[in-house]
């Protein structure tokens, strides 16, 4: 069981699996303070994939009952930490209901507030790359490997009734256990009923390899597994031959991401749009921060964040 310290100046918190390397450590105090929070820290909590759910309920009732501490955002327990606490939050915005998962907690006078970014930070990094029209256009398809909250996101934006035809045909997610394919399809099957989901089980790389091979040229294929950074390896063997004139997004910035090397190494002759996932770290954080320290995030702040991030 983990057990915290009350926080002794205003604390801001980072629930994930190797926090203490993310760039958010050294970015945070600079934010804080161009936010006019100068003294705000951050700090990292650490927890094993899928942990045990009395661990995250621990977390949350500790964040609750502790003044200082402000609240968190959550990467990769998104979902198990939502399945685990729901009943912990006092308000659940519309997002995180809808998708069952939380990337966000932010305290609202005496509530504790559970949010779901991600539809809009993953969009963010989405229209930053996939051009106007993409989709009708040129009649790709897209491929989530991972099941996970931010394929679910991703899924969201993807087929938002607001892009009319600018949506692609067919979003493919594979996962690599049963139990959270099945409830992605619960989730996403009905959201616009212009665009076909197909969900694959892929225990093994190889089975996501064949898929890769079979999509049409202009598609999008995203590594949203956290292979390559939560855990060694790729969700997709070097075997893996890339539709040419696509989009590959590995979501994550650091770790040895082998996924984006793999991509790399096919960029000139398949010509290929390769993408990391800094500006969607920059997005995801900004989002959060802004609920979590009750500051509105316009463009001209993110651009300003980004840019002190950067150097
Ligand atoms: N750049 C950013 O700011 C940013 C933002 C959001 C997320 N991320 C990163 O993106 C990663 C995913 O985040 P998340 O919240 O979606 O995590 P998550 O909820 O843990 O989802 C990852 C999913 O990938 C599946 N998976 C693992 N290996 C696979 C394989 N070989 N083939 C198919 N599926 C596989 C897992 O399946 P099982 O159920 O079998 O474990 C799990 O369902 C994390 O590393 C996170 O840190 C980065």
């Amino acid at each position: 069981m983990i057990e915290f310290s009350p926080a002794s100046v205003p604390t801001m918190y980072f629930i994930g699996v190797s926090t203490r390397q993310s760039s958010i450590m050294r970015v945070f105090p600079l934010w804080a303070e161009a936010l006019g929070h100068a003294g705000t820290i951050i700090q990292g909590i650490d927890c094993p994939l899928h942990a045990d759910p009395e661990d995250y309920c621990a977390i949350i009732r500790f964040i609750q009952s502790d003044p200082l501490s402000l609240g968190a955002l959550i990467t990769t327990h998104k979902i198990d930490l939502f399945n685990a606490c729901e009943d912990l939050f006092d308000e659940i915005d519309p997002y995180a209901l809808q998708l069952r998962e939380v990337s966000g907690i932010y305290k609202s006078g005496d509530k504790l507030c559970a949010c779901a970014k991600d539809p809009i930070s993953s969009g963010l990094a989405l229209q930053a790359f996939v051009p106007h029209n993409f989709w009708p256009t040129h009649g790709g398809e897209v491929l989530l490997l991972g099941a996970g909250g931010s394929s679910l996101a991703m899924s969201l934006y993807l087929t938002n009734q607001g892009h009319e035809m600018d949506i692609p045909r067919i979003i493919t997610i594979t996962n690599r256990s049963v139990g959270r394919l099945a409830s992605a399809k619960a989730m996403l099957s009905n959201l616009n009923p212009n665009v076909e989901f197909r969900f694959v089980h892929c225990p093994t790389p190889a089975d996501n390899d064949r898929l890769v091979n079979a999509l049409p040229p202009y598609s999008l294929v995203v590594n949203a597994t956290g292979l390559g950074k939560d855990a060694p390896g790729s969700p997709i063997t070097d075997s893996a031959i890339f539709p040419i004139n696509s989009l590959v997004w590995e979501i994550n910035y650091r770790g040895d991401l082998l996924f984006r090397t793999q991509a790399n190494a096919q960029a000139i002759s398949r010509q290929l749009h390769v993408e990391d996932g800094w500006i969607y770290f920059i997005h995801g954080w900004t989002q959060v921060i802004g609920e979590v320290l009750h500051v509105p995030m316009s463009k001209e702040t993110v651009l300003h964040l980004s840019k002190l991030a950067q150097a």
